[in-house]
C-alpha cells in the first residue's frame, strides 16, 4: 500500500497573485524560492516547499502535495493507484525540490500529488513575518467524510485519529494527530489550512504581527479537544481560513495506541475516539460570528 508520510505543500489558486504573494511572504513569513508564468513557490524557514500560488479564476485549494518515503517506489505507487481505479500521471520537476511526482485524485475528486526524492531549499537566514515551523495540516469539506476517510486509510496509508460525531474526521500519516481532516459539506472545498508554530511565545508574536498588519483574529487562541492544539484563526486576503497552532497531540509509539500524555487531557490515557457534544475545547472562547460566517454552509458548532 502507498504510505504517505507527511504533507509537503498546498497549491492555491489565486485571483490576485501579487496580493497573495505579499501575504504569504511578508506576513506568514515564507521565502519566495521560485517564480514562473502564473506561479510562485514559497518555502518555510526550514527550507520546505509549503505553498504554491497559481493564478486562476476562483480562489481556493488547487492541489494537496504529500511526501512518500524519500526512497519510495514511485512505480509501485503508480501501480497501486491504477489498481484502485485512480488516475496516475507521472510528472517531473513540478516544483522546486520536487523532481518526481505522481498526480492523482482522491475520493472527492480533489487533486493530489505524491512526491519522492524531494530535497529542501537552502535557506540559511531567518525570515521576516510569522515564519512558521511548517505547513501542518489541511481541512476540507467532503460530501461523505467516511468514504473519504476510507480512501485515505485504504489507499494512502493514513490512520483515523478522532471523529467529531459522524461528520468530522481527523487522519494522521505519522506521529502527529492530524495531517488531513474532512468535515461534511456539499463539495470538496478547503475548510482551513494550518501552519505550525514553535510554542506560545511564537503564537504571541504571530498575534502581534497580525495585529500590526490589521488582520483580524477571528477565533482563538483556544485549546481544542481533538488534537489538543492551541489554535488561532484568521483569513488570507482572498478569504482562505488560516490556522496557526502549536502543541498538537503526538502518538510517539503507535503500538501504545494513545496520545503522549499531557496534563490537559481529560481522558487518561487519551485514545483516538469519537467526540460527542460540547464543549470540546479545553479552554478559550467560542468562535466569533465572523469565523462562522467564513463557512456559511457549516453548522455553527462545526470547527476543527
Ligand atoms: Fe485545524
Amino acid at each position: 500500500m502507498i504510505q504517505v508520510k507527511r504533507l509537503r505543500h498546498l497549491a492555491l489558486t489565486v485571483t490576485d497573485m501579487e496580493r497573495q504573494l505579499a501575504y504569504y511572504r511578508d506576513i506568514i513569513g515564507l521565502a519566495e524560492i521560485g517564480r514562473e508564468a502564473g506561479r510562485a513557490f514559497l518555502a518555510s524557514e526550514a527550507g520546505q516547499l509549503s505553498i504554491v500560488l497559481e493564478q486562476g479564476g476562483v480562489a481556493g485549494l488547487a492541489r494537496l502535495g504529500f511526501d512518500l518515503p524519500a526512497d519510495g517506489d514511485i512505480a509501485a505507487a503508480e501501480r497501486a493507484l491504477v489498481a484502485a481505479g485512480m488516475p496516475a500521471e507521472r510528472c517531473t520537476d513540478v516544483a522546486p525540490g520536487c523532481p518526481v511526482a505522481l498526480r492523482s485524485r482522491d475520493a472527492d475528486g480533489r487533486a493530489i500529488e505524491l512526491h519522492v526524492a524531494f530535497h529542501g531549499y537552502e535557506n540559511r537566514l531567518p525570515l521576516p513575518g510569522i515564519a512558521p515551523l511548517k505547513l501542518g495540516h489541511v481541512a476540507c469539506f467532503s460530501p461523505d467524510p467516511a468514504a473519504t476517510a476510507d480512501f485515505f486509510t485504504g489507499q494512502l496509508g493514513f490512520r483515523v485519529s478522532d471523529w467529531i460525531e459522524d461528520r468530522f474526521v481527523f487522519l494522521r500519516c505519522n506521529h502527529e494527530h492530524h495531517t488531513v481532516n474532512f468535515t461534511r459539506g456539499p463539495d470538496a472545498r478547503m475548510h482551513h489550512m494550518a501552519f505550525e508554530l514553535r510554542d506560545a511565545g511564537h503564537m504571541h508574536r504571530a498575534a502581534d504581527i497580525l495585529g500590526g498588519q490589521k488582520v483580524p483574529i477571528l477565533w482563538g487562541p483556544v485549546r481544542h479537544g481533538p488534537g489538543h492544539n492551541v489554535a488561532m484563526y484568521h483569513r488570507d486576503p482572498e478569504g482562505n481560513a488560516i490556522e496557526l497552532f502549536h502543541g498538537l497531540d503526538c502518538m510517539t509509539d503507535e503500538a501504545l495506541g494513545f496520545w503522549d500524555p499531557r496534563p490537559w487531557h481529560r481522558d487518561r490515557p487519551q485514545r483516538p475516539k469519537t467526540w460527542v457534544g460540547l464543549p470540546r475545547d479545553v479552554w478559550g472562547l467560542p468562535p466569533s460570528q465572523a469565523f462562522l460566517e467564513m463557512h456559511r454552509l457549516q453548522l455553527p458548532e462545526e470547527k476543527g
